[in-house]
């Protein structure tokens, strides 16, 4: 199985676009609920919450690990890959290979949680992928919070979308990295705001594809992985009201969520 977590449910949105891009690989995915957010919390903190929910995806059967959540991509990625030896993707490399091949003036914005932001480690992978990149980043703590409760249409949450964007949009960016599997629910609301003409990049999109060109490429991945008759499974570690309607509202589709102690 193809093992994805996040810290809630936002990353159900890279488990949609690996469904989408990979069909016949069942997946088996944990939100970290009890936990969430991870964006406001220390480094420490979140690589302790990726260990335990990595462990736990692991006892159920997942041979491939998709980190997908930016917070614990960004600070907790380099001691999992240390750790352990199966085989690691997150949703910020190729975010980063895609924004850097896109961009046509090299300017390019990233947003995110504050942890995801203050680690440094999207401007440290586009430097290297763009030596002469220019990287502006934003921290938006309040979008999280407001992809959980469904103010996905709201005008509050437009004007706040409208608050953050602006520093970038003033840098004239042409490129906008979504540094949150949160905020492709939100991409309609940020389009508009930040200018049409600016690349968005959707980093579930681009791990979906990422994983597809692995698997295209490693036969004895794709042999280990693939199994169309296993179903897949979502676990969560608390289950507070919205997040039915939320995980049902990505997929698709209603979609059983089975409660576990990570
Ligand atoms: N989904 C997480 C991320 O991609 C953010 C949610 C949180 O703060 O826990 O960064």
């Amino acid at each position: 199985m193809i093992g994805i977590f996040d810290s809630g449910v936002g990353g159900m949105t890279v488990a949609r676009a690996i469904e989408q891009w990979c069909p016949g690989y069942p997946l088996v995915y944990l939100g970290d609920l009890a936990r969430m957010p991870y964006g406001p919390k220390s480094p420490a903190m979140i690589t302790e919450y990726s260990h335990r929910n990595t462990e736990f995806l692991l006892r159920q059967g997942a041979k491939l690990i998709v980190i997908a959540c930016n917070s614990a991509a960004s600070t907790a990625s380099t001691f999992l890959r240390s750790h352990y030896r199966q085989a690691i993707i997150d949703v910020i490399f190729p975010a980063v290979a895609k924004a850097a091949a896109l961009s046509a003036t090299g300017k390019i914005g990233i947003i995110g949680t504050r942890a995801t932001i203050n680690s440094g480690f999207y401007e440290q992978r586009l430097q290297e992928a763009r030596p002469d990149c220019q990287v502006y980043s934003q921290a938006c703590p309040l979008l999280v919070p407001l992809v959980e409760e469904g103010w996905l249409d709201r005008r509050e949450t437009k004007m706040i979308v409208k608050k953050y964007l602006h520093p970038l949009r003033d840098k004239q960016i042409d490129t906008l990295i979504l540094g949150c599997t949160h905020y492709p629910l939100l991409k309609k609301t940020i389009a508009p705001r930040i200018g049409r003409r600016v690349n968005i990049i959707d980093s579930s999109v681009e791990v979906a594809l990422h994983l597809k060109s692995i698997l295209d490429t490693d036969a004895d991945l794709r042999n280990e992985l693939h199994a169309p008759d296993t179903p897949s499974r979502f676990f969560v570690s608390d289950m507070p009201a919205p997040v039915h309607a939320l995980a049902g509202a990505i997929f698709g589709r209603p979609v059983l969520l089975e409660h576990t102690d990570v």
